[in-house]
């Protein structure tokens, strides 16, 4: 049976966490085989970072322990550091929407359950659509990320190429129902 994960925002004690979960899934330190069953991470984002971005930060935990967590940023409050925003506009114009920058499932934690939790979490409580980048490089697809995405309903809307045509990321879109 898989377990039950209780959804809170995220407070100062579990940036570390957060932090640690980040950093076990940099693509930096995966192996191939370890990017194409897990999934990976680019952006590194510091304590300080997250500490300032605290509220935008959502736990998934099973007991006392996080074992997930989301950082999602509303249209008009996304941050400098995060540049996928003229991305979204491009597709978007100037509706609003919400953007799931990161998500990550702790190593010991993954495929049960913990990043559905927190996704239906926010896609229950919102209705504007929601968009999701995911590296699509040739490299280093994210395939892991496409399938959770897809399992929830997301689908790719845009394609995103280097100045030489080579495919970097592509956004995929949750809408709300009836959108
Ligand atoms: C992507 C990620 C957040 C998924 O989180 P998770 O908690 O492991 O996912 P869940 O257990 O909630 O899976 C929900 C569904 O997604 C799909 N899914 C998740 N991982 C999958 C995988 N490795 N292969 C195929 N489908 C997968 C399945 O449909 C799954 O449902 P099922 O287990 O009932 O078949 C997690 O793998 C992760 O942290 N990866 C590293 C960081 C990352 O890639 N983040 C996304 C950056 S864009």
């Amino acid at each position: 049976m898989k377990p039950v994960f209780t959804i809170r925002p995220a407070t100062v004690h579990d940036i570390t966490k957060v932090l640690s979960i980040a950093a076990e899934h940099d693509l930096q330190i995966k192996s191939p085989e370890r990017v194409r069953n897990e999934g990976f991470l680019v952006s590194a984002y510091s304590r300080e970072f997250y500490m300032k971005h605290l509220r935008r930060l959502t736990a998934a935990c099973a007991g006392d322990e996080v074992a997930a967590f989301t950082l999602t940023f509303m249209f008009d409050e996304l941050p400098p550091e995060v540049k996928d925003g003229p991305r979204v506009q491009s597709v978007i114009g100037n509706r609003p929407y919400m953007m799931i920058k990161q998500v990550g499932t702790s190593l010991q934690w993954q495929r049960s359950g913990a990043g559905r939790a927190l996704y239906r979490h926010h896609l229950s409580t919102i209705d504007i659509p929601v968009f999701a980048p995911i590296v699509t490089a040739t490299k280093n697809v994210n395939v892991t990320s496409i399938a959770f995405h897809e399992s929830l309903n997301f689908h790719r809307v845009e394609t995103f190429k280097d100045e030489l045509g080579d495919e970097i990321s592509g956004l995929w879109c949750w809408q709300p129902s009836g959108k």
